[in-house]
């Protein structure tokens, strides 16, 4: 008679725990529940104003930009809908932010919020 192992059954477990988990991974939106739909209170407001602000802020002129579009900014929930269909171009082909693009949980997270119809989540 087959038996399951010790090992065998925690990699089992593991995956199990594990699964589902990846479309919500960004760490810094803990609070996302799988099954809620991606909004931008939520979950991507954290990850523009960590990745993009640095450079693409209406509060950063001249060399603070860093060579950031004068147009391109993200720090409002209108202006990150008003630049988000350029922003997932880039987010998608790992050219923004120019240090190194999002991992891929993260483009995910985009993509999501994309397909919902960009809502803005409580409150
Ligand atoms: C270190 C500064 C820096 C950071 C951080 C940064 N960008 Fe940029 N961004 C630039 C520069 C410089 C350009 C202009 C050169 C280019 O297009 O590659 C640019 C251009 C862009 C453009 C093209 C604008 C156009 O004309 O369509 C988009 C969209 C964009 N960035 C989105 C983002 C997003 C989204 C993030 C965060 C995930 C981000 N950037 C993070 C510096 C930055």
């Amino acid at each position: 008679m087959a038996r399951i192992t010790v090992i065998e059954y925690s990699l089992i477990l593991l995956v199990f725990t594990t699964a589902g988990c990846g479309e919500k991974a960004d760490p810094l939106s803990g609070l996302a529940g799988i099954g809620s739909p991606t909004t931008y209170v939520q979950d991507v407001k954290a990850l523009l104003d960590r990745h993009c602000l640095p450079c693409h802020s209406t509060s950063k002129s001249g060399a603070q930009r860093n060579g950031a579009p004068i147009a391109v900014n993200f720090d409002t929930y209108e202006l990150a809908v008003a630049n988000i269909e350029r922003a997932n171009v880039r987010i998608q082909a790992g050219t923004m932010p120019p240090a190194g693009g999002l991992e891929p949980a993260i483009r995910t997270i985009i993509l999501d919020w994309l397909a919902t119809g960009t809502p803005r989540g409580e409150p």
